[in-house]
């Protein structure tokens, strides 16, 4: 935190706006010291010794047995209480009001109301924006940082400060561009997103192996599903119907779901505002209890968007009437409404018969459940199990080094011509540092975050290195307007410095929650100042391009006084450090591409509301994502340079494989182009190989590198061009050398989704292939 020494004239200043009520109660009560900033928690058997009584207190029961005791003492009433994110106390049982809405999407945020920042607590760390951490394409990273934030949360919660559940990954495809919630997503691979899912939530979760059932703190996996247009030209998510194939449904958009629940484990999965093929998901029986429920064993409950119950009655008049709306969302599956809306009318909807008491106890028992796993039933939690947590725990050094250290796995190098980075420190004596985003703090956290511990700007990490900075805004802001474009400053202070660094991009202002855009150059008048300074510029010109979405930035990419390219995504509290380290060369680059960038063309061709993942040549409809997409690109999906070369040998892996099939299958008398999964003898066990390869370091310089195993299976079914089916990331020493083996299970790996949404494993030649090696593998019956 490293700002202590301000604090008692702080704590005189709060101590005086608490006192003329100007300050909400929590803050004061977290203000006037560490006492009496305690936790919430039930089951306060030290403070009322009857409630240690109660099965449902007691610690050695499970989870279930206590649920099941609980249950029974709630009225109808008080149960209604708990169907919404601000339960209702029951005093009576020693139970306080719970709030369920935090969000810790890439760190403790404050923007869900349980969660709230205080002198005691002035900040969490703030890592960078999920689209720059996927692109790390690290998933040990991915997990590590779940546990940081998980530490902090618990530290938080300890101090009264947090609640247990947190709303967050967002782990819906950026499937289109321009979605204004791209930035929170891990990118447009399925792949990806699963195993992002996966290790997010194993890492905030950190299921105890002693007791898998216990929780450090509860994730969510949202927004379930096909969710990612938020307001595009006018069509807005609370009344936008995405229209999805079967196909396209179980082979793009239910994937990093499934894993969420089934490897991850996550103890909730948040349904979305859209409705999908005419139904509301948060009120879709078969999206809900079927699948997530049913198929997927969902251990943990089902919340709504907020609040997508009364959405669906008062904005999509989904229902009749709200009692109709209540019931028919709870019968789904919904479990929990964040909103007010459930609190208001299931109680006319039992009275009036569309739903019963036992409906509304299956969602009760399912968030109990979970407030028991999370021990909330447990007593104080600072007596039990990451109990010593407290404010020293949030924004550690360590914690706040795993934030740069992100960033830097993130940046992505896109281009440098005769290699002019690494900038040699030593040799620059002078440096222009000029753009709207060159000096930035907030924008450098994106969305869903709360205070960070501390900013370095990109301004002040560059400076660290060089005896002399010039620096120009060059516009007032990225939205760059003509009366705000400051071209002189910008151009003289790149024509006397020996290296020029562009800062330009996007922020809220351009991309957010509730607002997609409509174009992909940057904003307003950025090309022209990119393109003068470039123009005037003494030393070579780096370009940095600090957004959540792709640019098209095809002008950058081909004007030769442009000798470098970076993408930083939103890189967090530490951005402008990392981006230094990569640019003097601390740090050799090692982040890819997490989606397409595509031409302006895309833009203006495509509506952003069509969902269909596959091209219509019949129309020219390219297709999306670089599964599919047919046209040209800017910069294509795990595009990014290293500052050396890494080159990939074969090892060993088989050239045909053979799938069991029954001996009465049809397919042995006719010719079949694939084979549906459950006829394939997979369900019999594994069917596996390894493919094991060698990556070598042919530069000079060390570092990592992600090994991306693509498959293109053959070309039936509308099977994608190729699909992501294994990345392992590995450091290198300069003429070193490491082996990567991928263990590839037939059927999971290599089947597809045909045209009805039923998986099948494809007869025939599948290439796999990584960086310029190709390998085919044929699969038989
Ligand atoms: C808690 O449950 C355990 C296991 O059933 C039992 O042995 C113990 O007596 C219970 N504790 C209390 C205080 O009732
Ligand atoms: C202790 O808990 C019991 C059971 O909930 C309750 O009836 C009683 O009023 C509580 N006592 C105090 C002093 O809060
Ligand atoms: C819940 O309570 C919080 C804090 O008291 C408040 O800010 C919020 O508006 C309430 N409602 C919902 C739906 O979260
Ligand atoms: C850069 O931003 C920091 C943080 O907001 C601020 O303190 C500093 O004055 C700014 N530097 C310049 C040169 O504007
Ligand atoms: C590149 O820089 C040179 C001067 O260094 C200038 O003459 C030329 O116009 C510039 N070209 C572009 C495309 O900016
Ligand atoms: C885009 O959507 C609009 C409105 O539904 C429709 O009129 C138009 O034909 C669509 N354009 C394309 C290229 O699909
Ligand atoms: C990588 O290899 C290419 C082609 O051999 C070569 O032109 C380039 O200089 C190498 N780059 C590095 C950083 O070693
Ligand atoms: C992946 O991230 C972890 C955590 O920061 C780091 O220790 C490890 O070195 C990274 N792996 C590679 C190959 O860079």
């Amino acid at each position: 935190m490293g700002e202590r020494s301000k604090s008692h004239l702080l704590d005189l200043l709060l101590a005086a706006l608490c006192l003329l009520g100007a300050l909400r109660p929590n803050v004061c009560a977290a203000a006037a010291g560490d006492v009496t900033a305690g936790p919430i928690f039930a089951c306060d058997v030290a403070a009322n010794a009857t409630l240690a009584g109660f099965p449902f207190c007691n610690a050695s029961l499970s989870a279930h047995e206590r649920v099941e005791d609980l249950l029974p003492r709630l009225t109808l009433k008080e149960k209604i209480g708990n169907l919404v994110n601000n339960a209702t106390a029951v005093p009576r049982l020693g139970i306080p009001k719970y709030g369920w809405w935090s969000e810790a999407l890439h760190g403790v945020s404050d923007v869900g109301p349980a969660t709230f920042f205080s002198h005691l607590i002035p900040g969490a760390t703030s890592f960078p924006q999920v689209i720059l951490t996927a692109a790390s394409f690290n998933a040990s990273l991915f997990e590590a940082i779940g546990k940081v934030v998980s530490t902090e949360a618990r530290a938080m919660h300890n101090l009264g400060h947090a609640g247990l559940t947190f709303w967050s990954p967002n782990i819906n495809i950026f499937r289109d561009p321009r979605w204004g919630r791209g930035q929170e997503t891990p990118g447009e691979d399925p792949f990806l997103a699963s195993k992002y899912a996966a290790g997010y939530v194993k890492g905030l979760q950190e299921t105890d192996d002693e007791d898998p059932e216990k929780l450090k703190v509860a994730a969510c996996c949202k927004h379930y599903t096909a969710y990612d247009v938020d307001n595009w030209k006018g069509i807005q998510r609370y009344t936008f119907d995405a229209k999805v194939t079967k196909q396209d449904m179980d082979d793009t958009f239910q994937p990093p779901f499934k894993s969420c629940v089934i490897d991850g484990n996550v103890a909730s999965v948040m349904c979305s505002y859209n409705q999908v093929n005419g139904k509301p998901t948060c009120a879709d029986p078969d999206l809900l209890a079927g699948t997530i429920r049913g198929d997927w064993k969902l251990n943990g409950y089902i919340v709504s968007d907020c609040d997508s119950v009364s959405v669906l009655y008062y904005d999509q008049h989904y229902t009749k009437t709200p009692e109709e709306a209540a019931a028919i969302s709870i019968k789904s599956g919904l479990d929990l409404n964040c909103g007010t809306f459930l609190k208001e009318h299931t109680l006319a909807a039992i009275k009036g018969g569309h739903l019963k008491e036992e409906d509304v106890d299956k969602a009760i028992r399912n968030n109990l459940a979970v407030l028991m796993r999370l021990r909330f039933f447990d007593g104080d939690p600072r007596k039990l199990p990451y109990g010593n947590l407290g404010r020293d725990d949030v924004c550690s050094a360590a914690n706040q080094e795993l934030a740069r250290e992100a960033a830097r796995q993130g940046i992505v190098l896109l281009k440098n011509d005769l290699e002019r980075l690494p900038l040699d420190a030593a040799a620059v004596e002078s440096l222009a540092v000029i753009g709207p985003n060159a000096n930035v703090t907030v924008t450098m956290i994106g969305n869903y975050a709360g205070p960070p511990c501390k900013y370095t700007t990109p301004l002040q990490g560059l400076s660290a290195n060089v005896k002399n900075t010039l620096y120009a805004p060059g516009c007032a802001d990225v939205g760059c307007q003509g009366s705000s474009l400051q071209l002189a400053a910008a151009t003289d202070a790149a024509s006397k410095a020996d290296a020029t660094i562009l800062v330009v991009g996007a922020d809220q202002s351009i991309e957010r929650e509730s607002f997609d855009r409509v174009s992909l150059l940057l904003p307003g008048l950025q090309t022209e100042l990119i393109t003068e300074v470039a123009k005037v510029a003494k030393g070579p010109v780096v370009l940095v391009i600090m957004s959540g979405g792709p640019f098209d930035i095809t002008f950058a990419k081909s004007n030769h006084n442009i000798s470098a390219i970076l993408w930083v995504g939103y890189p967090g509290e530490a951005g402008g450090a990392a981006i230094a380290d990569v640019i003097f060369g601390f740090f050799n680059p090692s982040g890819r591409l997490p989606v397409t960038w595509y031409p302006e063309s895309f833009a203006d061709s495509v509506n952003m509301t069509d969902m269909r993942m596959r091209p219509d040549p019949s129309t020219g409809y390219p297709g999306r994502t670089y599964r599919f997409y047919t046209g040209e690109t800017v910069y294509k999906f795990g595009d990014g340079l290293s500052y050396s070369n890494f080159t990939h040998h074969l090892i060993s892996a088989p050239k045909l494989v053979t799938v069991p099939l029954d001996a009465s299958h049809a397919c042995h008398s006719q010719r079949c182009l694939s084979v549906p999964l459950a006829d394939s003898g997979c369900s019999a066990g594994p069917l596996k190989f390894d493919l094991r390869l060698q990556v070598r370091n042919a530069g000079a310089a060390r570092g990592s590198h992600t090994v991306f195993l693509f498959m293109t299976p053959p070309p039936v079914h509308g099977a994608p061009k190729k699909h992501l089916m294994g990345f392992e990331k590995v450091f290198v020493e300069p003429s070193g050398a490491a082996e990567v083996a991928f263990s590839v299970e037939v059927c999971r790996d290599m089947s597809l989704v045909d045209e009805n949404g039923e998986r099948k494993v494809a007869l025939g030649a599948h290439v796999l292939h990584v960086g310029s090696l190709k390998h085919s593998v044929s699969l038989t019956i």
